[in-house]
């Protein structure tokens, strides 16, 4: 009885006082005289390893299955993912990458080795996905190739002939061979990572060790493409921190302190960092079926990301005060417990509205560090991790952090504009999360950009936007919310959480809009 009188008091003063503070007015300033850095259309990069169902069927089904390919990559999701204007595509890996051998991948599929995969599930790699397969593929959806070459079980030597392979113009033996393989012309490689967390999967090293490795690789692993020799020349990537705390700062302080005074005969031109949302390890949280308190405290730990970069772009700062050096954070996302019933190897994982707010959030703070961070691939692309993608044999479902892709396409390459506001506040138990999160820019054609993020899950947000350096005529865009924070789109239900047009007003040179609790908004501003 009397724990029945608890429950109802806890019961009546829910409904009394819901999880946030009543509706405000939330004021913002956009100042479009004042232009920041690019954004760099690289943030919107993506990562696609040989994990689970993340290449073989969700990119490559062969070129004789009943599903509808071009020469064995989907049609599907070819079609999807040029909605997106993906710039780059990081593979092999991932740990993948650190025990991937360029050479099993190419000839004919019916010839090439059969491996396993140990890092995730242990399962056959067949390698009828290699080198050939993920150009056609990347050239198919209008990306650039992020090529992750082997430190860890591989040699110096061996990534120094897959660049050969891949990029030789002159008729060496490896050039004649790729040629033969069906690729006369050299491959364009648009960034070359150097190992995959050196530090832990990719073979456990220290930072001075990996820096030796840096040297070695940065000096010998060279890309002879003739159209990339001055112009659109290979980025090459070092392996930066995975994480916050002194083991992480002493990782970047080393690369950072060599690259000062490097020499002629090694550079790098980005230092990868990987920030997971996971709020501890191993990763327990639901990716579906979860409530607010789960909501609240995913969205409070990743905004960890901005200290984060804060943090490691101080000690960039300190060596590298042009910012020569990006920092590209080229995995990132949601990682959540595996789904009952799949092999936890495939780190198979449900998309909700939850991680579409996640996912601006996110390119919000990229776009906030647009002078430092000039790259950024969200984990992973299809089937893995927080995905653009899912599919089931010929099904495919768009996620909601698809649609955050997309809307957010033109934010590509245009030019950051400073935002003022005051965030205010939602309040969730213990957990405080600002109640509004915004960004802008301006495109090419001087058209104003403006995404508004409501956090908060329950209350709409009133936003009256005052414009400085633009006169606004009109404005209007799209706005992603959806009935719940775990609310998901599956094969049975792909339009759950789909974006929907939304109008703004101008009144007295202000754009005035009301956004839906727990929504996601983009709005262009015509002059
Ligand atoms: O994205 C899954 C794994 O997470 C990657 O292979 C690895 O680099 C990271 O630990």
């Amino acid at each position: 009885m009397r724990r029945l009188t608890t429950f109802a008091l806890v019961l009546i003063s829910t409904i009394l006082f819901p999880l946030s503070v009543a509706a405000q007015k939330i004021e913002l300033s956009i100042d479009a005289s004042k232009p920041g850095a690019k954004i760099d259309r690289n943030i919107f990069g993506q990562f696609a390893e040989h994990l689970g169902h993340g290449i073989y069927d969700g990119i490559w089904v062969g070129p004789d299955s009943s599903i509808p390919n071009t020469r064995g990559i989907r049609n599907d999701v070819v079609v999807a993912l040029k909605a997106l204007k993906v710039p780059n595509v990081r593979w092999p890996g991932g740990c993948f990458a650190d025990e991937y051998h360029w050479r099993n991948g190419i000839g004919p599929a019916e010839k090439r080795a059969v491996t396993l995969n140990p890092n995730w599930g242990g399962v056959i790699e067949p390698n009828t996905f290699g080198t050939h397969e993920f150009m056609d593929f990347i050239d198919q959806i209008g990306a650039e190739a992020y090529v992750s070459v082997n430190v860890g079980s591989g040699s110096t030597r061996e990534a120094a002939e897959w660049l050969e392979y891949m990029t030789a113009a002159q008729p060496t033996t490896l050039e004649k061979e790729r040629a033969g393989n069906g690729h006369p012309a050299p491959y364009k490689i648009g960034y070359l990572g150097i190992g995959n967390e050196s530090w832990d999967c990719g073979g456990n090293m220290t930072p001075d060790y990996y820096l030796d490795e840096l040297k070695i690789y940065s000096r010998f692993v060279r890309n002879f493409n003739p159209d990339q020799q001055n112009k659109h020349q290979m980025l090459k990537i070092a392996v930066g921190p995975g994480g916050e705390g002194a083991r992480w700062m002493e990782w970047t302080e080393t690369i950072m302190k060599a690259y000062q005074h490097h020499s002629w005969s090694w550079d790098i031109n980005g230092l990868s960092m990987h920030s997971y949302t996971v709020v501890k390890w191993p990763p327990s949280y639901a990716s579906m079926g979860f409530g607010e308190t789960e909501y609240a405290q995913i969205l409070k730990s990743t905004l960890a990301m901005d200290d984060l970069i804060k943090e490691h772009s101080a000690i960039m700062d300190k060596y590298d005060p042009e910012k020569k050096v990006a920092l590209v954070v080229d995995e990132w996302g949601g990682w959540y417990a595996p789904l009952p019933g799949t092999n936890p190897g495939f780190l198979e994982q449900q998309n909700s509205m939850r991680d579409a707010i996640l996912a601006a959030l996110n390119l919000n703070i990229f776009a906030h560090h647009a002078d430092r961070v000039r790259g950024a691939n969200i984990a992973q692309m299809i089937n893995v991790l927080q995905a653009m993608i899912l599919t089931d044999k010929e099904k495919v479902v768009l996620t909601p952090t698809y649609y955050v892709f997309k809307m957010y396409v033109p934010f590509q390459d245009a030019t950051f504009v400073p935002v003022a506001f005051d965030a205010g506040k939602c309040t969730h138990d213990d957990i405080t999360l600002p109640r509004v999160d915004a960004v802008a820019a301006r495109d090419a054609a001087g058209k104003l950009w403006l995404e508004i993020t409501n956090l908060d899950p329950n209350q709409s947000a009133e936003i009256e936007a005052s414009l400085t350096g633009i006169n606004a005529k009109s404005a209007s865009g799209e706005t992603l919310t959806a009935p719940r924070v775990d609310s998901v789109n599956n094969f049975d239900a792909p339009n759950t959480v789909v974006p929907k047009p939304i109008s703004a007003k101008i009144r007295d040179g202000k754009v005035t809009l009301k956004l839906e609790p727990k929504s996601v908004t983009v709005i262009s501003v015509s002059p």
